[in-house]
């Protein structure tokens, strides 16, 4: 659906020639949500704005739809754009013009009569919840409610695939989540393909299926979701993953665990796609007749799979013991023994 092939982009010449994009190959697939991440400078806008053509690779070829944008003549790529929407993060609307009239622009350019229009605008309107500002000017809305009419005048053309630039990077934790739910809406609803470019990790967790990490004009890692928090394997993803996923053991907790005089032990268990803590204890106390201690425990959701670790503490007979670990790594659940605890 868009094929990065070992694109290159150069901006300048001579001394000051900024290598932005350094060789990256990557494929989002039709109806993915799929999110690039970095830092500032890593290359990210110029990756995105290679699919729409506001930007051409230096080398390397850009694939939407199974054409290579690089080969194509004005007139084709005028074509390909109409089936590619884009959102901002500074929304750029026209604030000289009404809602209406700014959803409608893009339609009024490729001279759609005008009831299409009316019946087009109203039905978008609808769909981002603002059928009420039709008439209201870009200045009298909150940021919020500005992305969406960027992203109802993004949708206007009926795109099959919407990318966006830091379209919540503008916004407030909670203006982002509903902007972020509106997007999903629109991937599942119309099943649009989305590409997203942002330096937040939240945002690629609530709702990208997969992502791409970048770092100065490489893409330096790439995988599901599921796949790159739960183990990432660079440290720029690693630094990114622990922004949102905060699984560092307290202090205290620690102190315990380096404790190995003592007659209790302590075992870490990870969680990587399987149960869920707390049925898990629950269940080996009952079967084993063990006292479980939860000294430390991070569960969270990725994408629908439990995913943390927890650090307990069991306290039993060394036969009860040796039949829970059997049990527990029966269900394929990593966890292993990183002290002893006295008293
Ligand atoms: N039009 C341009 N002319 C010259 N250099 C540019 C141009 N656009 C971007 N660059 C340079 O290319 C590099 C990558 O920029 P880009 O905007 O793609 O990064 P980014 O990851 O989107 O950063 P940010 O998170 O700050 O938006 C930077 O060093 C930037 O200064
Ligand atoms: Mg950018």
């Amino acid at each position: 659906m868009i094929k990065f092939q070992n694109v290159t982009k150069i901006y300048g010449g001579g001394q000051g020639q900024v290598k932005a994009l350094d060789g990256v190959s990557l494929e989002v697939k039709k109806g993915e949500i799929y999110g690039v991440i970095g830092f500032s400078g890593a290359g990210k806008s110029s990756l995105i704005r290679c699919v729409n053509n506001l930007e051409r690779p230096s080398a390397g070829k850009v694939i939407v739809d199974g054409h290579d944008l690089t080969g194509l003549t004005p007139k084709q790529i005028r074509s390909i754009k109409k089936g590619i929407g884009m959102v901002f993060q500074h929304f750029n609307l026209l604030n000289s013009k009404t809602v209406f009239a700014n959803v409608a622009m893009p339609l009024k350019l490729l001279k759609v009569p005008k009831e299409q229009i009316k019946a087009r605008v109203d039905e978008l309107l609808d769909f981002v919840g603002l059928s009420d500002k039709a008439a209201a000017y870009p200045d009298q809305l909150s940021g919020g409610q500005k992305q969406r009419i960027g992203i109802a005048r993004a949708l206007a053309t009926q795109p099959s695939i919407l990318l966006c630039d830091e379209a919540t990077s503008a916004l407030d934790p909670q203006t982002t989540s509903s902007i972020l739910q509106l997007l999903k809406r629109i991937n599942k609803e119309y099943g649009i393909t989305i590409l997203i470019i942002t330096h937040e990790m939240a945002v690629i967790r609530e709702i990208c299926d997969k992502v791409a990490v970048m770092e100065k004009g490489r893409m330096i890692e790439e995988g599901t979701v599921f796949e790159v928090f739960s183990s990432p394997k660079t440290e720029t993803a690693r630094n990114f993953v622990g922004t949102v996923i905060h699984d560092h053991i307290p202090a205290h907790v620690h102190e315990l665990t380096e404790d190995r005089s003592g007659s209790h032990p302590i075992y870490k268990i990870n969680f990587i796609g399987k149960s869920t803590g707390q049925p898990l204890i629950s269940d080996i106390s009952k079967r084993f007749g063990l006292d479980v201690n939860v000294l430390f425990g991070n569960i969270t959701e990725l994408q629908g799979t439990p995913f943390g670790n927890m650090i307990v503490e069991f306290r039993g007979t060394d036969t009860e013991i040796q039949k829970t670990l059997a049990y527990i790594r029966e269900k394929e659940i990593k966890i292993k023994e990183v002290a002893r605890h006295a008293g």
